[in-house]
């Protein structure tokens, strides 16, 4: 059957409208989909569409291909896709077919993916300028290199091929970084989920589970909720596994007396949400446990406040980094003077990571960070994660042995709106009493 699309039919069209309204006259856009991912023999990873296909048509299956030929006779949207085929769709499942990828996803024409090579070079002929996704992907280059060779062969017969090759991504993912109000809506959604699949793992959690038994929390909240997966691995890290930053063997039973940070959200509709919360096992914080999570938070509220329009979009970052900062040297955990600290990045050595990234269809979304070299300007409609965290190695004996194998981090999605911004993943608690409260029941 024909699945939803998260969008209206408009919006595709009018993505696939703005896009080519910014390319030079006599341009042609290919973009291929993804394709299927083996995990080992004959079983496959769930298929996930590439983001920036989707972002463009919202077809949902794989190995297709979308070409954009604005003014072109035959029309301005061509998609080709699997065909029906009752033997196969007995195996795999449905398929969408040429005829309703034309009357359901819009496009102007439609073509089984056997004629790729015989309709391909058809319209890329005459055309100047080729963008197509510059990702590192040899294959995509060679193939795309062999139909533009197959033209030039053909010169004399008055074929022509597209001799100027661009890069689509910075112009698309400038596209992406700014959401529309359905996307917002969707990821409104997506946060909700989460933040209530974050609420019920604090409720749950008891020493003695194992990391995996919160992980199956968010799983079946998610999958309930009408999320179909988790928009990346899970990390759940009790004690000192909370400081390995992308600890995803979850598989260490939780002990009383250690924290766990919880690093999950939901993907809904091809839209994640990036959620992290660290929580006493047995729902008291300790006195060193709740010193650095109070710096932690700290940090994380000072960061959301440089979330407006105008700011840079690394003011977050460094608001953060002073108030560690600050707050490390007051511990006693750096030495030296705030600006030295902070110019060495001295902080470092207990936070490693960025204080946010774009949020959208990829976890760590589209969109660049500079524009010739300078922090862009926040704008609405952007989403950005702030995540801040502090994490004290069980090996480093450069600090006080009570402070070691504590790791936290505290991660919400904040929308940039026209005066300021929204946090979109305030309902899960994240003061330490509001934690304790909800622990206690
Ligand atoms: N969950 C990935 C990240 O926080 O960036
Ligand atoms: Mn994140
Ligand atoms: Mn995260």
């Amino acid at each position: 059957m024909i699945s939803n699309k998260p969008v209206s039919q408009d919006e595709y069209d009018q993505r696939r409208q703005r896009l080519v309204a910014q390319l030079p006259d006599n341009s042609v856009v290919v973009i291929p989909a993804a394709t299927v991912s083996y995990r080992n023999n004959d079983a496959d990873y769930a298929f996930r569409q590439n983001s920036d296909f989707f972002y463009l048509t919202g077809f949902p299956e794989p190995d297709a291909w979308l070409v954009l030929t604005p003014g072109h006779d035959k029309g301005d949207s061509h998609l080709f896709v699997l065909p029906k085929d009752r033997a196969q769709e007995i195996w795999t499942g449905f398929r969408v077919g040429t005829q309703q990828a034309v009357d359901h996803y819009g496009m102007a024409q439609a073509y089984e993916l056997d004629q790729l090579e015989q309709v391909m070079p058809t319209l890329l002929d005459q055309r100047e300028h080729l963008f197509y996704p510059m990702s590192g992907d040899n294959d995509l280059s060679q193939q795309i290199n062999t139909w533009c060779q197959g033209l030039r062969q053909k010169a004399r017969a008055g074929h022509l091929a597209p001799e100027q090759q661009h890069n689509l991504l910075p112009l698309l993912h400038e596209m992406r970084l700014k959401k529309s109000e359905q996307e917002l809506a969707i990821m409104a959604r997506a946060a909700e989920i989460s933040s209530e699949a974050h609420c019920k793992a604090m409720q749950v959690c008891q020493p003695g589970m194992m990391e995996y038994q919160l992980e199956a929390e968010f799983i079946y909240h998610f999958m309930r909720s009408g999320s179909r997966a988790a928009a990346y691995n899970t990390i759940v890290g009790g004690g000192a596994n909370a400081c390995v930053l992308h600890y995803v063997e979850n598989n260490q039973p939780l002990q009383a007396g250690d924290l766990v940070l919880i690093d999950a959200g939901c993907e809904l509709h091809s839209y994640a949400a990036d959620i992290t919360r660290t929580f006493p096992v047995n729902g008291r914080f300790s006195e060193e446990q709740a010193i650095l999570y109070q710096l932690v938070l700290d940090a994380q509220l000072a960061a959301i406040a440089q979330v407006k329009p105008g700011l840079d979009c690394h003011a977050p970052h460094r608001a953060a980094v002073r108030v560690l900062t600050e707050g490390l040297l007051d511990l006693g955990l750096l030495s030296g003077s705030l600006d030295k600290q902070i110019e060495s990045e001295g902080y470092r050595q207990f936070y490693m990571h960025g204080t946010g990234h774009w949020l959208g269809l990829d976890v760590h979304d589209a969109g660049r960070y500079k524009i010739d070299g300078q922090s862009r300007p926040l704008e609405p409609g952007m989403v950005t994660t702030i995540e801040p965290g502090l994490y004290i190695a069980p090996d480093d004996d450069s600090v006080d042995a009570r402070w070691r194998g504590i790791g936290i981090r505290i991660e919400d999605n904040v929308v940039v709106t026209e005066t300021g911004h929204h946090v979109l993943t305030d309902g899960v608690p994240k003061t330490i009493s509001d934690i304790e409260q909800l622990m206690a029941g």
